[in-house]
């Protein structure tokens, strides 16, 4: 079976062949400017995004939160349903304080690698999973230690549910779709965040870019401690989209990671996410390998969330996290670093 398909792919060459081909693949080093390494997500993936942002600042160069909440908002300091639903409740002085000691005694990296950065903040207006005036304190939160506001984007605008919002894909904008809470707006959050991100300048996708590189599923247990698998929540796959330009590994091309939300791991929602969140169509045209890491759900994420309330223990937001140790071994060999 295998080596038909493999035949057939060799004809055809198309992303479902490597798809099939490489399940189980150890994941490759590419040739990545590693001053453009960049992060993004849709709801708990977007906490994640500004955990691995904040944590790894010194590595990471821009951030992207879709439906997202503050770094560490379920901390210490706040409550995991104010965090989502209560934006009274959250202190963002309280957050910025959190974050400052964090980095003094070492858990993150120092909070003056954030000063530069570019970040991106989307919150729907009809979201009702999180408040969408929370966009507001990510805001707040990252205008404490960027000094130019230009480095910001807010895009509060849109009449959204809680979704991942395309241009081109999903159910209707102002509707919950829970198949796999991809929404179609008319407006791509992914091509938004990542022109921000790299500056501006990029090609924009039209509805005949094709995804005409590679995509690939990879080992993700190998970035997992022997002794604790069972500890991260995370698939033992993970998925990679590699540009065409990117392929031979000779141009120097960009990194993305993008992460998923709860109840959008691949074990759910298949391809969806990885296919069709608008994020290949733009790496395609301007070289940045986007990176899927995924969940799985467990005893104490039943909806396969990203951890940032702590389900992985009490470091969940520091550099000692599982999740965080993982990811941050996945993008060091992705990049080549
Ligand atoms: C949202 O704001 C942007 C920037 O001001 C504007 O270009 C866009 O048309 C607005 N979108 C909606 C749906 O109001
Ligand atoms: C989507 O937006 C484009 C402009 O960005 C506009 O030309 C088009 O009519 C819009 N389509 C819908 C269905 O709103």
């Amino acid at each position: 079976m295998r080596s038909v398909v493999a035949l057939v792919c060799l004809l055809l060459r198309t992303s479902e062949c490597f798809l099939f081909l490489s399940s189980g693949k150890a994941l490759e080093s590419y040739n990545v400017d590693p001053q453009k390494i960049s992060v993004s997500g849709i709801s708990s993936g977007a906490a994640m995004a500004t955990q691995i942002h904040v944590i790894f600042s010194r590595e990471i160069m821009g951030v992207g939160l879709v439906a997202g909440v503050p770094f560490a908002c379920a901390g210490s300091v706040g409550s995991f349903v104010s965090c989502m639903s209560a934006p009274g409740l959250v202190s963002v002085a309280a957050l910025e304080a959190t974050t400052t000691a964090g980095a003094a005694v070492g858990n993150i990296d120092a909070t003056s690698n954030i000063a530069n950065d570019k970040v991106y903040i989307y919150n729907g207006k009809l979201d009702t999973t999180v408040n969408p005036a929370i966009g507001s304190k990510i805001e707040e939160f990252y205008r404490h230690f960027i000094p130019n506001s230009n480095n910001i984007k807010t895009v509060f605008n849109i009449s959204s549910v809680h979704a991942h919002i395309t241009d081109n894909y999903g159910g209707p904008c102002d509707q919950p779709h829970e198949e796999n809470y991809l929404n179609n707006c008319n407006y791509s959050a992914a091509f938004d965040l990542l022109n921000h991100i790299y500056g501006g300048n990029l090609q924009k996708p039209s509805a005949t870019t094709q995804q005409n590189g590679q995509l690939m599923a990879f080992s993700q247990s190998d970035f997992f401690y022997v002794s604790t698998p069972g500890m991260y929540s995370m698939d033992d796959t993970g998925y990679i989209y590699v540009p065409s330009g990117c392929v031979n590994k000779r141009t120097a091309c960009k990194l993305h990671v993008a992460f998923h939300g709860c109840k959008m791991y691949h074990k759910r929602i298949g391809d969806a996410y990885i296919r069709h969140g608008g994020y290949n169509e733009v790496g395609e045209l301007n070289n940045i390998i986007i990176l899927y890491p995924q969940t799985v759900t467990s005893a104490t994420n039943p909806n396969g969330c990203w951890d940032w309330w702590g389900y992985t223990g009490a470091l969940f937001a520091t550099q000692s996290g599982f999740q965080p140790t993982a990811l941050r071994r996945m993008i060091h060999k992705a990049a080549g670093i």
